[in-house]
């Protein structure tokens, strides 16, 4: 593990390809990421997005490694409730005030929140301007940091409004999760999971070996979860990148995730936790096809149990208002939507070749709690 610490990885997109850095205590190298940054500074222009519960702990490190600079800092509130469009326009009126101009350069320094406002921003501020991620939580550093997804909500639904739209770099210190609330990095953990169910075996196994290292944030053992995790995404974003066809299993879980994030009131559950129990869901529903064998919801949910991740509904949720909050029609015939299954643990595929009835079964168990 130690000689892959200073090698960076890429997002493989032609001209607009980037490296991902990965290291422990890269904040509070001064040098360093001075000399990571400033290639990449097109002109004496930076906007640093954060929040101000992010700026406290980490906004002097990051500032003080771009010296002489025009450096303004936006700190949007706190919550998922301030991605949205007022937030977007009053960094846009931000920007405005303090006379960005085309070559600024947007810094994101904060969780999923922060980088996609500030990459929707990045996206659109004078038709497009240069966006560096910054991710603090293990969520941000192991998903939405990477890929280009950038969005805002809109009363009508999360991420109704957004871009996909590259940073030139993602800036990972996995030391600023040493700060993190136990719940925010337990529910990043799950996504980790994710990773190995999806698309690689070894690394799932290697999770259950080292659950208990991760679960005490052992600092070695993390860089290996989030770089690991980072190069499945990375290849996976290459491959496609607008979520044409295989981007889509990265979804595994979210389908049922969303659901319940739904159903339940957006913050009831985090987002990661929603997508654990998902992902529960989602490997019984696989083995309900025929697809994954018997031991494999068991040693997905043990996996996900040992690293503190909930696995089942504290309240009952019925079927029917899942499948609707999934948009499927009550009434609609077999097979309506597309689900990513996977038919054994280190493998993900979409599937439409279903019935309703099957899905049904997988609901009927978690509405009564179960797991
Ligand atoms: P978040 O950004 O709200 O951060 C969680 C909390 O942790 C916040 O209160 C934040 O201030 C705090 N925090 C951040 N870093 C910290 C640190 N190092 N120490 C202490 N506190 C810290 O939540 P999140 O889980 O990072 O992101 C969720 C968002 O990500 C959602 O809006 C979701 O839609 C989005 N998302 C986007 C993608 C994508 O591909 N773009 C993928 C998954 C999720
Ligand atoms: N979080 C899913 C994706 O980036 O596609």
């Amino acid at each position: 593990m130690g000689s892959e610490a200073s090698q960076p990885l890429t997002v493989e997109l032609g001209d607009r390809s980037y490296p991902i850095h990965i290291r422990d205590g890269l904040l509070a190298d001064r040098a360093l990421l001075e000399a990571t940054l400033k290639p990449l500074l097109r002109a004496n222009q930076v906007a640093v997005i954060t929040n101000p519960t992010v700026e406290a702990l980490y906004g002097e490190a990051l500032l003080s490694a771009l010296p002489g600079r025009q450096v303004d800092v936006f700190s949007m509130p706190d919550g998922e409730a301030h991605k949205n469009l007022e937030t977007y326009g009053a960094a846009m009126d931000f920007l405005m005030a303090h006379r960005h101009n085309r070559t600024t350069t947007i810094v994101a320094l904060g969780g999923g929140v922060v980088g996609d406002l500030a990459g929707f921003v990045a996206a659109t501020f004078q038709r497009g301007v240069d966006f560096v991620q910054v991710p603090t939580t293990l969520l941000a550093q192991v998903d939405s940091s990477v890929g280009g997804k950038t969005a805002v909500n809109h009363p009508a639904g999360k991420n109704m409004i957004g871009a996909f739209y590259q940073p030139r770099v993602v800036l990972i210190d996995t030391q600023t999760l040493t700060t993190l609330p136990p719940r925010e990095y337990t529910a990043g953990l799950a996504e980790v999971v994710k990773y190995g169910v999806i698309a690689d075996a070894e690394f799932f196994s290697w999770m259950e070996a080292n659950a208990a290292a991760l679960v005490a944030r052992d600092p070695q053992i993390l860089e290996h979860a989030i770089r690991t995790s980072c190069a499945t995404k990375a290849r996976v974003v290459a491959a496609d990148e607008r979520e044409a066809s295989v981007r889509a299993i990265l979804n595994f879980g979210h389908t049922f995730g969303h659901a319940i994030e739904k159903l339940t009131g957006y913050g009831a559950w985090l987002h990661g936790e929603a997508v654990s129990i998902g992902m529960v869901m989602a490997a019984r529903f696989s083995h309900k096809l025929g697809l994954l064998d018997q031991g494999g919801p068991e040693r997905i949910r043990d996996l996900l149990l040992s690293l503190g991740c909930p696995v089942a509904l504290t309240q009952g949720l019925p079927a029917s208002d899942m499948m609707d909050a999934m948009g499927m029609d009550k009434k609609a015939t077999d097979g309506n939507i597309r689900f990513v299954v996977t038919p054994e643990i280190g493998s993900a595929t979409l599937t439409a070749n279903y019935a309703d009835a099957a899905l049904r079964e997988v609901l009927d168990t978690f509405s009564q709690g179960q797991a």
